[in-house]
């Protein structure tokens, strides 16, 4: 069976910790589709076209992964595409609650939609892209946050 999955987001902008989800599921699963919110209720710091090429160059050794962006309902997204399986990482249990919540309400909204989640790996459990934009607006070392690819891009543009 060629199974291609969804990895969707905000991005604002790619982690190391977004990386490791999706390279693990690059590996289990024929195709990954890497999907960016556009209308998220979150004014992003990173245009949609920025977080869209940022992830480009980060994936760019995973030949089977895609970088699309999408708007409105991710479930209605993936009814559309054809896609039935969402993956999403789980960095603590605080990612938990909301994260279930949100497996159910799109089941509900499209019962074909199942949601894995891979457990974060060790080093991303406490990574989030806020905490990349406020180290890296005020000068921090973010080098072990974000790709190295895309490092110096993303500083020059939160050091603005
Ligand atoms: N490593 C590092 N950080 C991670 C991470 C990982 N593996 N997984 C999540 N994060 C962080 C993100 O960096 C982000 O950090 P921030 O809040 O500091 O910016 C935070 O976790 C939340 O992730 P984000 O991608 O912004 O949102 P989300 O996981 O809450 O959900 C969508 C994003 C796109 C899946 C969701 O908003 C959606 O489906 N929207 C479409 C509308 C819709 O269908 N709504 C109904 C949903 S039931």
């Amino acid at each position: 069976m060629n199974k291609t999955v969804i990895c969707p987001g905000s991005f604002d902008p790619v982690t190391l910790g977004h990386l490791d989800i999706i390279t693990r599921a690059s590996g289990m699963f024929d195709k990954v589709i890497v999907a960016v919110l556009v209308n998220s209720g979150k004014t992003p710091t990173f245009t949609t076209e920025e977080r869209i090429q940022l992830l480009n160059d980060a994936v760019s050794g995973l030949p089977n992964v895609e970088i699309v962006s999408f708007k409105g309902l991710l479930a209605e997204y993936c009814k559309q595409s054809g896609i039935d399986t969402i993956v999403k990482g789980l960095r603590a249990v605080s990612d938990f609650e909301y994260e279930f919540q949100m497996a159910i309400a799109n089941k509900k909204l499209n019962p074909n939609l199942e949601t894995i989640f891979l457990t974060a790996d060790s080093d991303s459990t406490f990574l989030s892209s806020s905490m990349v934009r406020e180290i890296g607006s005020m000068g921090g070392d973010i080098s072990n946050f974000v790709p190295a690819c895309v490092h110096d891009r993303i500083v020059s543009k939160l050091r603005k």
